[in-house]
């Protein structure tokens, strides 16, 4: 992040508020800029390119390192993106290192589930795809499945080395992580539900549930497709429904992501360090923790980012856009938001008008 102004003898005011902005139906939709996004965030910035209104990307997607995500955003929406401003469904994770740093954990999902862990510190990490060619026949709809690679058959398949499969077959699973969308849902319905029930073990029936963790609970998003899609929440749904039929006890699981207050909690720490950073040579440092007067949440699902945005309050304010999950004329009837507009161009309008 480059520093907010040149060093010229006007000292900049400090900005009271900041921003927080969906992704998903709000700045994309897929991997294409939706209402005005580019040029909504291009007035974020000042003429020399330094970052002057502080925000973050608040996304429950996810799939890649924070570090490759951002740099797929500042291509996409030309602007600069700092790894930091990255907050994605997958990134509380971090928390859970101490718990699993040395054991055995599976990463599912699109992209790169296992770089991402890997990356948080988590040592022995191996994605569905890694750990499923390791065992012969555990999908039996493989063969019809022409888009999949088998990794087995690759002879210089990187992980091979790293974990040699026999130490895969004797080595529990302690944990699984839903770090993204699952791609092959019968598959990975299949696999999960081997290693959950087996207590980490596939073709062994003993020890407890090794925990799964979701890094949302969507039950469904926006992209280029005219309706919505299916979410992690509805996999998830998919899953536990499945499990809880073969296998005595209930499905234990945790979800993270938006709504949760945690994930808004957190997006302004974020936001404050990253004002510190921008405007640390300007102020003594007990200005460092000064709190927002505003924080905006730009969001295309009611039941998602304006239900976040209100169940964790003040000093939240919940804009509510058009472009995404939401199409309607007037508000949310559940979860109405504070500001309704079309597209994120005008939420950004309406926000600097205020503000500025
Ligand atoms: O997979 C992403 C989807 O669940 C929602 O993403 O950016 O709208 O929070 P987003
Ligand atoms: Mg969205």
């Amino acid at each position: 992040i480059s520093r907010a102004f040149s060093h010229g003898p006007q000292r900049p005011s400090r900005p009271s508020f900041g921003i927080a902005f969906d992704i998903d139906g709000v700045i994309l939709l897929g991997n294409s800029p939706v209402g005005g996004s580019p040029g909504a965030l291009r007035k974020l910035y000042g003429a020399d390119g330094g970052l002057r209104i502080p925000y973050v990307f608040l996304t429950n997607g996810g799939g890649f390192p924070e570090a490759k995500r951002a740099f797929e955003l500042s291509q996409l929406l030309g602007v600069n993106v700092s790894p930091s401003q990255v907050l994605q469904g997958h990134s509380p994770f971090k928390q859970l290192v101490k718990r699993f740093e040395n054991d055995l954990v599976v990463a599912v999902g699109k992209g790169e589930p296992a770089a991402v862990m890997t990356e948080y510190g988590f040592k022995h990490v191996l994605s569905i795809d890694e750990y499923a060619s390791c065992f012969e026949n555990i999908d039996p709809l493989a063969p019809y499945k022409k888009w999949t690679t088998n990794l087995a058959a690759t002879e210089n398949s990187k992980f091979n080395e790293s974990f040699p499969r026999n130490d895969v077959l004797s080595k529990r699973v302690q944990a699984a992580f839903v770090v993204s969308d699952p791609v092959d849902w019968s598959r990975d319905i299949q696999v999960l539900c081997d290693i959950l029930k087996t207590g980490g073990l596939p073709g062994r029936n003993v020890g407890p549930q090794p925990h799964i963790y979701f890094a949302n609970d969507d039950l469904e998003y926006q992209t280029k497709f005219p309706s919505e899609r299916l979410g992690m929440g509805a996999f998830r749904i998919a899953l536990e429904s499945i499990f809880n039929r073969i296998h005595p006890h209930c499905l234990e699981y945790t979800c993270f992501g938006k709504p949760h207050p945690s994930v808004f909690k957190n997006a302004e720490i974020v936001l404050q360090k990253l004002v510190a950073s921008l405007y640390e040579d300007f102020y003594d440092k007990n200005h460092k923790t000064s709190s927002f007067k505003t924080l905006y949440m730009i969001g295309d699902n009611p039941a998602v980012d304006i239900r976040g945005a209100r169940q964790t309050g003040h000093p939240w304010f919940s804009i509510l856009t058009r472009t995404g999950v939401f199409k309607g004329k007037e508000n949310h009837d559940k979860f109405s938001a504070d500001l309704v507009v079309d597209t994120v161009e005008e939420a950004v309008d309406y926000i600097l008008a205020k503000e500025c």
